[in-house]
Order: C-alpha cells, then sequence, then structure tokens
C-alpha cells in the first residue's frame, strides 16, 4: 500500500511505547469464515437487502454474520428472544475474539497495512501504526493485565485520551474477555469513581489544544472514593513525571517485558465486551451494556454500507473514544473491516481554525466524520480557513449525535464537501450500538434531504407511537420514535439493573425498543429526527440528564432547589439554563452562582455547567408536587404568550414571578 511506504516513522516513544516492533508471530486460529476485507453483504443491492432483512432478519444477519466475522465456532441460532425480557440475543453458541476479528485477520494478509494514524495534538506529528505494530502492542498490554490478575470478566476503565495505546487498550481488554469501560477524559473524578470498576488505565497527563490535562491527577482522587480499583495502569503521554503510589504500575516498562504474543480468549457471542455509562432521564448514568459478536457485526456492517467505505480509504471519525461514536467508528467498524482509521487528538480550533482541513489534506482522508457543533462553530470563522486546504480526496461526510440545523448542513456541503461529496446525518445512540437511520451514499446520492436521517439502515423498522401506544401508519405525521424488530447491535442490558433497562426501553410501548426521541415521517416516507421527548439534553453532542445536573447542585447548603432545562445554544445546539431558589436573598448571590458551577464540573464535567442561572423566590409546581419544567422552557424561549395549561399549577402566579425574574437576568446579561 502506498500509504503504508510513505508513512511518517517517528520514533516509537512517540506511541507512549518505547516498544521493539519485530515481526509478530501470528496465533495459529481454528476458522470457519471467510473473512479479510470489509464486511460484505450477499449479492443484491439496498432494495434487496432492506425487503430481506425486514422479513427474515435472523436469516440475513446470519448469512451476513457468517461471512463477516471468523468464528472459532459457528453459531447454531441466530436470533433468540431474551427469556428476561429486553432485547433479543444473537449468534447463540457461537464463539470468536473480537481483537482476533480487528487484528489477527488483518495481519495474515497484509501485516503493514497502516491500521491507525494518530493526528496527535501537536500539528504535524501524526504517528502512523500498522496492524502489526497494533497487534503487537495489543498483545503486550494483554499479558501485562494477565499478569496482574485481571482475568475474564473483569472490569477495566480507560481513563485515557485517544491514542494507539488507548485503543490497544480496548482491545488488550476484547483479547483476553475482560470488560472495558472507557471514560472520557474530560469526566471527573467523582464520575469516573461512580463507574463500577477492577482497575483504570490511564496517562500521567492528556494534552489537548495545547494544554495539559491531569489525567493521573484525577484518578488518584476517584480511588480515594473507590475502594474496588486494585490496580492503576500509567502510561505516559507527555514527559512529566507524576505521583506514583503502590497500587500504581507503569505501563509502558511492564509492557517491553510483556511477551508479544498473547493467545486470545475465545468468547461467547453474548458475551459482554463493554459497557458504556451514559445518561437516561432519571438517575445516575447507567452503564449501557453491549456483546461481542452482535456489535461487532454491526459496526462493521453499518460502517461499510453508511459511509460506502472501500479497502484502502482513510476513514476519518473525529469523535473520542469516550463515547459510542469512538467505539463504533474509530476502533470496532473500521479495524474489523481492515480500514486505515484517524484517531484526532486535538480539537477542530488548534491552532487554529483549519485544522480539520488542513489535516485533511495531509492524510487524504476519504471520509469525515464529525459533530454539527463543530461545524457550527467552525462556519464563524469563515470559509478561507477551509478552502486554503486540498479536500479533493473526500468522498463522504457524515454527522453524529444531534440534529443538524440547514445553515450548518449547507456549509459542511458546499463548503467543506464542494458540493461533490454526499453527507449523510446519522442517527443513533449509545445503545443501538451503531447507526439505524442515515442515507446510503452509494445510492442515493442525488436524493439526499439536507439535514435529514432519511432511511432505516438494513433490517432497521421504524414505527412511530401515538399517546395511547398506537402505530400511527401514514405519511406526513409525528409521533414517539420506536424500532419494532431486533437488531444485531443493540445493547443487552443495564449493567447490574436489567429491571431498569426493560422499564425504561421496552415498557412504554410494550414489545417495541423505545428511543427516547420524536420523529417526523415526511410525505416521501424519510423520518426526519425531532429531537429527545424525555428530559435529557445534547450539549455539544454530549448526553446530559438535565436531573443529573440538579442532583450536583442539590448539595449546596444555601440552594433548597434548583430545576435545569435545555435551551437553543448556537454553537452548542443546547446549554444548561438553571433555575434555583435561595435559602434567603443574599448579597452573595453571585458567589453562590459560582460555587454551584464549580460543584457541576467536578461532579460531572465542565461542559455540563450550565451557561444561566437565575434566581426565582419558587419553581413552577404541580398541586402534586412536580416541577413543571415545560413551563420553564416557554420561558426561556420566549414563548409566554403560549404557556399552554397551566391549570394543575399549585398558584398560578409564579408564572409572573418567573417572568419578571427572566427579565430582570436578561436586562442585566444581555442574555
Ligand atoms: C441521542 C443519542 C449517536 C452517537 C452519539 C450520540 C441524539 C444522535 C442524531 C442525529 C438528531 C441525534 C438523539 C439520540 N442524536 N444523532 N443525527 N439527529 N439527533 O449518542 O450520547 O447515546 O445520544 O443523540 O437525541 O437519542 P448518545
Amino acid at each position: 500500500m502506498a500509504l503504508a511506504a510513505a508513512r511518517a516513522r517517528l520514533p516509537l516513544r512517540a506511541l507512549g511505547c518505547p516498544l521493539p516492533h519485530g515481526l509478530v508471530p501470528v496465533a495459529a486460529r481454528r476458522c470457519c469464515g471467510e473473512a479479510g476485507g470489509p464486511a460484505a453483504l450477499p449479492p443484491g443491492g439496498y432494495g434487496v437487502w432492506q425487503e430481506r432483512a425486514a422479513r427474515d432478519p435472523a436469516g440475513f444477519w446470519a448469512e451476513v454474520a457468517r461471512g463477516a466475522l471468523r468464528w472459532d465456532s459457528p453459531f447454531h441460532t441466530a436470533c433468540q428472544a431474551c427469556p428476561a425480557g429486553g432485547a433479543a440475543r444473537w449468534f447463540l453458541g457461537g464463539r470468536l475474539n473480537v481483537s482476533v476479528n480487528c487484528l489477527d485477520q488483518h495481519v495474515e494478509k497484509s501485516p503493514d497495512r497502516v491500521a491507525l494514524i494518530w493526528e496527535r495534538d501537536e500539528p504535524g506529528t501524526a504517528v502512523h501504526v500498522t496492524y502489526r505494530e497494533l497487534l503487537d502492542l495489543t498483545c503486550r498490554l494483554a499479558n501485562t493485565l494477565k499478569k496482574y490478575g485481571i482475568q475474564k470478566g473483569d472490569k477495566v476503565a480507560i481513563y485515557m485520551s485517544v491514542s494507539p495505546l488507548s485503543v490497544a487498550a480496548m482491545l488488550a481488554c476484547a483479547r483476553i474477555g475482560a470488560v472495558h469501560t472507557v471514560v472520557f477524559a474530560g469526566f471527573s473524578a467523582e464520575s469516573l469513581a461512580g463507574r463500577i470498576i477492577d482497575s483504570v488505565i490511564t496517562y500521567n497527563q492528556a494534552v489537548r489544544g495545547g494544554r495539559i490535562i491531569e489525567l493521573k491527577r484525577t484518578v488518584d482522587e476517584a480511588v480515594k472514593n473507590c475502594p474496588s480499583i486494585k490496580h492503576v495502569f500509567v502510561a505516559q503521554r507527555t514527559d512529566n513525571k507524576v505521583w506514583m503510589g503502590d497500587r500504581d504500575i507503569p505501563l509502558e516498562e511492564e509492557m517491553a517485558k510483556a511477551a508479544s504474543v498473547c493467545a486470545p480468549e475465545s468468547m461467547d457471542s453474548e458475551d459482554m465486551l463493554f459497557m458504556l455509562y451514559t445518561s437516561g432521564s432519571t438517575g445516575k448514568p447507567k452503564g449501557i451494556v453491549h456483546t461481542q459478536a452482535g456489535y461487532l457485526l454491526y459496526s462493521a456492517v453499518t460502517h461499510k454500507y453508511v459511509f460506502d467505505y472501500q479497502q484502502g480509504d482513510v476513514f476519518g471519525c473525529v469523535a473520542d473514544i469516550g463515547w459510542i461514536t469512538g467505539h463504533s467508528y474509530v476502533v470496532y467498524g473500521p479495524l474489523c473491516n481492515g480500514a486505515t482509521s484517524v484517531l484526532f487528538e486535538s480539537t477542530p480550533v488548534y491552532p487554529d481554525p483549519g485544522r480539520y482541513w488542513e489535516m485533511v489534506q495531509r492524510l487524504k482522508i476519504n471520509q469525515f466524520y464529525g459533530a454539527p457543533t463543530a461545524i457550527r462553530l467552525l462556519l464563524n470563522y469563515g470559509e478561507e480557513w477551509v478552502k486554503k486546504y486540498d479536500r479533493s480526496s473526500l468522498k463522504t461526510l457524515g454527522s453524529v449525535g444531534e440534529p443538524i440545523n440547514n445553515e450548518a448542513w449547507q456549509w459542511f456541503y458546499h463548503v467543506v464537501g464542494e458540493g461533490r461529496c454526499t453527507l449523510v446525518d446519522t442517527w443513533w445512540q449509545t445503545e443501538t450500538g451503531g447507526i439505524c437511520i442515515a442515507p446510503r451514499p452509494s445510492e442515493e446520492k442525488a436524493e439526499i434531504v439536507p439535514a435529514m436521517a432519511m432511511r432505516p439502515f438494513f433490517g432497521i423498522v421504524p414505527v412511530l407511537m401515538d399517546d395511547n401506544g398506537k402505530v400511527i401508519e401514514g405519511v406526513d405525521v409525528s409521533g414517539a420514535l420506536c424500532i419494532a424488530q431486533p437488531w444485531p447491535g443493540m445493547a443487552r442490558t443495564i449493567f447490574g439493573d436489567h429491571q431498569r433497562f426493560v422499564d425504561a426501553y421496552f415498557k412504554a410501548y410494550p414489545g417495541y425498543y423505545f428511543t427516547g426521541d420524536g420523529a417526523y415521517r415526511t410525505k416521501k416516507g424519510y423520518y426526519q429526527i425531532t429531537g429527545r421527548m424525555d428530559d435529557v439534553i445534547n450539549i455539544s453532542g454530549h448526553r446530559l440528564g438535565t436531573a443529573e445536573i440538579e442532583d450536583a447542585m442539590a448539595d449546596h447548603p444555601e440552594v433548597p432547589e434548583t430545576a435545569v432545562i435545555g435551551y437553543p445554544h448556537k454553537i452548542k445546539g443546547e446549554g444548561a439554563f438553571a433555575f434555583i431558589v435561595l435559602k434567603e436573598q443574599t448579597a452573595h448571590t453571585d458567589h453562590v452562582k459560582e460555587e454551584l458551577k464549580t460543584m457541576v464540573a467536578s461532579k460531572i464535567a465542565k461542559y455540563a455547567v450550565p451557561d444561566h442561572i437565575v434566581v426565582v423566590k419558587r419553581l413552577p409546581k404541580t398541586r402534586s408536587g412536580k416541577i413543571m419544567r415545560r413551563l420553564l422552557r416557554k420561558v426561556v424561549t420566549e414563548q409566554s404568550n403560549n404557556m399552554g395549561d397551566v391549570t394543575t399549577l399549585d398558584d398560578p402566579s409564579v408564572v409572573k414571578e418567573i417572568l419578571d425574574a427572566y427579565q430582570k437576568y436578561k436586562e442585566k446579561t444581555s442574555l
């Protein structure tokens, strides 16, 4: 491959891993499937697959799974309803190893193909890692984990910025059957400590946008409140020394001593692969569980068909591995398909707003997948930052995580993609494992409707529900978005609380998976997502429960009550807006507000901090004591002439009070 020959060879120290890289013997594997290239569907085409997958999901996915994955032993049953209710199980009786599918099978055929291009924070210092090198790193890391007693089923937190070593950490867990839970490096010590984990892999520090983030220090704090953590493996991202205690293990030193071959654990299709914590409308974040075969298959097939990925393409998904997008479209989907996947460690504006496009030019990226929030930010800086760079390598552009507004879509399509690239708006969720609704570039470029996810992927059967739980037929209608049939990528449970899983997703509309989103079916039968129907908000593509932010502020001694809502934000999509009640009106109001902001940052993360905090005498409550957030939303979006039904309010005069407080705040802050 031309790319392999031309790639920059930086000292391996830059990998955070000073290892000798010799030829890696490939573990002997029994295999009953033919795999190697991108996951391919049987002969047909979009229409044929869609019809077949909807009519016979088990038969369709069984055929795809046999061809696309490498199995240790074949499955006997493609799909089975879960006896405890909830999501179906897939590929029962089958055994495989995910890391073998992502690494060994490619190393056998093309060991020098580039697996990862690490676009480090420091511009122009990209590091290329071949499949052989990634297998080597993964095996050494896996052997290190094993040496410290980590076994199949153990929970390993990965609290790292995106890098070849963090990808190797995920794959090392997969290799030995440990369960990884990647925690976004922006989350606080308290968030980290709230995850159920046995050990942590981290960096001494992270680097982002030219700034140092003290990862190890945050881990130290988390560990104080988390006695279950037995080991902390510390890798070096920078040369700075950090404090090392009894529990801490220098990762690279151990990896250098470890063997570069590690026999993969043969896993059941339905064993846990990872959990990823995400917010719901109530309570603390929940550990969404994905299993081995179904998840891997679905991420690989969607990666190939939604982005029209072809062998040899350089795939650039700029998401962090701390989110599901990073799991499915930076790591598992692309690597299972033998792709070259870009790891983007920086920010869209560092060192300047041309960063993405300079990277596209330098790395010759063919598919670029990012979030609307970044596009909205960049379009403010003007077109010159884009046009300066050659983007002729680009074929497909993708958008994910939140609704993309028309202005951002048009700019992405016309300015970035020169009107030449296909732009796919992809709708999915942590729970769905992979993309569920998106246009398919190879089939319908001319037809794509701006800012619309449009069409279900093969095997996804969306339905819209009315308030009475009845399916809404026909076109030009809106309702609650549900999915009627099982698909392999669906999450299987919430860790440790299956009932919560069943209640959250399968109770509202029995027999259907409820997404939490609303959708509109157009006259042509396409789907447009209209937004969350619950108290979940989406700040810069990051999902948060408003209750979580309220909980984080609940301990303030001077603030007995708070109510948080999402409000439209020009760049972030949504921001958090808080209404608070003070015990007594003090002169220190501004100080209290600052304290509340600090509490949210230290209990959750910086991005969760409310942009605005308005003090009110009391919150709008119904006679049964429930806060009427709908009314607060009307105030903030300035639709107070259209408050809706307020007859259930305990005291309707509260409306005027809140409007006055909001008005005063607005005058003071030029909101
Ligand atoms: C929620 C899921 C998808 C991976 C990243 C976010 C919203 C996601 C879109 C889109 C409109 C979207 C939904 C969904 N969302 N993609 N293309 N258009 N809304 O995963 O953190 O699990 O959040 O993000 O509201 O329910 P997540």
